[in-house]
């Protein structure tokens, strides 16, 4: 299993202090800045893009914070998007399946371009399409909330579909991290990792809070407690 990353999603930051913000969360631990994209056509937001995706690589590089930037495109069309994020400095993109109409084309395009490739799936998204693609991603990310928005609910249904994919991961012998997205919060981030994710993205959980550090620590201590049981 991979070691377990908390990755802040910057969503739920202050938009004008970003990079403060950024390095705000990684001196408080966090492992992975999750920054999403939304283009008002595949999900009703409007967010941020490749200028902002550059400007945040430049600043963390100068300051010298070494931190991957996990971009979660939810555009449609993706891939014309994923060139344009990995010369911004992306160390993962993912996608949604059903916003590229060459899946294989546009994971092959990610890795090529030197980044970790992502596939997405929606609450409502059955996994069987995993399996075919499970040898060309370096992770799976299940979104445990329909996406547009932070600050929504977890739907619990999203535990046994953890499962089904910690199960299908395991039999395939890749070793992809599975990422889950959408209402983490400390009271249920044990679960999250018991149902077999080892990445857990949380925005207003830990933006929300007062004390950045003292949230991650309290999240790392419930996935601690659920990895001991
Ligand atoms: C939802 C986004 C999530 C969101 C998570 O569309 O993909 O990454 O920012 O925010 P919280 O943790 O507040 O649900
Ligand atoms: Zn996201």
């Amino acid at each position: 299993m991979n070691p377990d990353w908390i990755a802040p999603s910057i969503l739920a930051a202050d938009f004008a202090r970003l990079g403060e913000e950024a390095r705000a969360v990684v001196e408080a631990g966090a492992d992975l800045i999750h920054f999403d994209v939304m283009d008002n056509h595949y999900v009703p937001n409007l967010t941020i893009g490749p200028p902002v995706c550059e400007s945040l690589r430049r600043y963390l590089d100068r300051e010298g914070i070494d931190i991957g930037i996990d971009a979660h495109l939810m555009v449609d069309p993706a891939d014309a998007l994923i060139a344009r994020f990995a010369e911004a400095g992306a160390a993962i993109i993912s996608f949604h399946p059903e916003t590229s109409a060459d899946v294989a084309g546009a994971l092959g395009a990610i890795r090529s371009a030197g980044c970790r490739a992502g596939l997405v799936f929606n609450p409502d998204v059955p996994l069987a399409d995993l399996s075919d693609w499970i040898g060309q991603v370096d992770l799976v990310l299940l979104m445990s909330v329909y996406p547009g928005f932070g600050g929504q609910t977890f739907i619990d249904s999203t535990l046994p579909r953890i499962a089904e994919a910690r199960t299908l991961i395991d039999a395939s012998g890749a070793n992809p991290r599975l990422e889950v997205d959408g209402g983490i919060t400390v009271g249920n981030v044990a679960a999250v990792a018991a149902a077999g994710a080892d990445t857990f993205v949380a925005g207003s959980t830990i933006f929300g809070s007062k004390d950045y550090r003292e949230t991650i620590a309290a999240m790392r201590r419930e996935i601690r407690s659920a990895r001991n049981r």
